[in-house]
């Protein structure tokens, strides 16, 4: 146990290094920043001191320019390696400058020409960093846990396991298993791992290198966002290849769920506010939505809000919309990704003028918005390590209709006779992720809103469902405290 330091008043229970590529409100691409950028204040209350490692990309340079330099590497990895040190939105941030590696155009992995190609590198130049300043400390300040965030942190743990780990304990969280941050084995050198290290227990992945596996073997605990995920890893339809390496890990692995930012997301807090109970904003909002798009629907306006990629089934929305539109839905759509799904989706809009709009791109602010003012949010993933736009709907009355997988399945109560019968549903389940599943469940959704003294009794179970993050952060110091013990 961490001794007896005392922050705000409040005794410590230990301090943790948090290590990721991206963080809230910061720097941005999805549900992982907003879990890196809620953690610290979520664990402060049950008395945890957070500090979270990350790359000072270009566009956060300029606003850590007086921040202190408080650590520096001569030869990181072909350049000079700066810590700076500041605080952001109550967050107590550590900056990786390294110019060689993250002062570029473009996002965190990639440009207009596509992933930058010494991404492995880039990467293991952060876990390099974070394992050091665990091991070694920085001014006096030294982590008890250092928790690192998929692949993009996934060597930290195995520089401690394999240089030293100074009494740290090391957690790594997988957001998600379709990001493996793969190498070439001649790497292995280059990304200072030893060469004995390289057989099938330890880091060799189908003959490369595969920076998650690494974090998956060599840290002290493994956790996962939801309990489903934690299970389905272990399955060969989700593991992606990794199911026997997560297996092997079973007694060591938990899943606990995100949770989210409720003071962002909370329909009192909204330009047209409303509460579980007083729904009239809500009324107005969505009037105010359907202007705002040109959009006339009788039955439930549903939403999408997500990365347009496969994971995400939005390939099945062309497949159930014409029906759902035909019994009175509407839809509308904010996202960006897969070109061919943004084709598709712009197709939709084209052949329902007035029931489905699309806007490409990517807008919190008009994010707000749908959720304030739709009847539901649409969530057809294939597979969802967590999810938080379930959550969103569920805080705002926006039933979610969902695929049963992962989070998804952990949060939201689907209706059924006895769901209903018992007054507990929050939204819609569906499986098996295919067109007919999901298009069942859109016409239950049609049937439901028709009803209106159930759908009112929906909308108040989801605006009652805690969506917060207490019961997750309670979870997580948990953890710390057993790994430190
Ligand atoms: P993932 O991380 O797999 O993309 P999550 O549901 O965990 O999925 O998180 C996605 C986050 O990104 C949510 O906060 C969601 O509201 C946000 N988001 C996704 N696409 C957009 C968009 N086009 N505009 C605004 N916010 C978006
Ligand atoms: C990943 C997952 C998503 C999860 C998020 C935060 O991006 O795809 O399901 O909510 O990480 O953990």
């Amino acid at each position: 146990m961490a001794g007896a330091r005392v922050i705000h008043g409040q005794k410590q229970r230990g301090r943790v290094l948090s290590v990721a590529s991206e963080c809230v409100p910061l720097i941005k691409t999805g549900g992982l920043a907003d879990v890196v950028g809620a953690l610290p204040e979520a664990l402060a209350k049950a008395g945890w001191e957070m500090r979270v490692l990350l790359p000072a990309y270009r566009s956060l340079r300029a606003g850590a320019a007086n921040w202190p330099v408080v650590w520096e590497e001569h030869d990181l990895f072909g350049g000079t390696g700066r810590v700076l040190a500041g605080e952001v939105a109550g967050l107590s941030l550590l900056l990786l400058d390294a110019p060689h590696l993250y002062d570029r155009d473009g996002g965190p992995y990639s440009n207009a020409t596509g992933d930058h190609p010494d991404n492995a590198i880039r990467f293991a130049a952060l876990s390099w960093v974070a394992a050091r300043i665990a091991r070694e400390g920085l001014d006096g300040w030294k982590p008890d846990i250092l928790h690192a965030h998929d692949w993009q942190a996934g060597f930290a743990p195995a520089y401690l396991a394999y240089q030293g780990a100074g009494g740290v304990k090391s957690v790594i969280t997988v957001h998600n298993i379709a990001f493996q941050g793969w190498a070439p084995a001649s790497m292995l050198g280059t990304l200072r791992l030893p060469a004995e290290a390289f057989h099938p227990g330890a880091l060799e992945y189908y003959g490369g290198l595969s920076s998650l596996k690494a974090g998956l073997v060599t840290a002290d605990w493994v956790t996962t966002v939801s309990p489903t995920y934690a299970a389905e890893l272990m399955r060969p339809e989700f593991g992606m290849g990794l199911q026997g390496v997560i297996a092997s890990r079973a007694a060591q692995v938990s899943g606990i769920l995100n949770g989210v930012d409720t003071s962002v997301w909370s329909p009192e807090a909204e330009p047209v506010p409303y509460s579980v109970t007083s729904l009239a904003g809500k009324a107005k909002a969505r009037a105010d939505l359907c202007a705002e798009f040109g959009l006339e629907v009788p039955g439930p306006l549903a939403i999408v809000v997500s990365r347009l990629t496969d994971q995400k089934g939005i390939d099945l929305l062309p497949a159930v919309i014409p029906d759902f539109v035909l019994g009175g839905g509407g839809l509308l759509v904010l996202g960006s990704g897969d070109p061919a799904l943004e084709g598709a989706m712009r197709g939709l809009a084209a052949q329902f003028p007035g029931r489905v709009a699309v806007r490409i791109g990517y807008d919190e602010a008009l994010s707000h918005r749908f959720f304030s003012g739709a009847d539901a949010v649409l969530v057809p993933s294939r597979f969802e390590p967590c999810g938080l736009t379930q959550m969103y709907g569920l805080r705002y009355g926006t039933l979610p209709v969902v695929a049963s997988v992962g989070g998804l399945a952990d949060t939201v109560i689907g209706a059924s006779p006895a769901t209903l019968m018992a007054g507990v549903a929050t939204g819609l389940q569906f499986h098996p992720v295919d067109a007919l599943a999901f298009g069942q469940a859109l016409s239950q959704l049609l049937t439901l809103h028709a009803d209106t003294t159930t759908w009112t009794r929906l909308q108040a179970n989801a605006m009652r469902h805690p969506v917060g993050w207490e019961t997750s952060a309670k979870a997580y110091a948990d953890l710390y405290e057993r790994l430190i013990a």
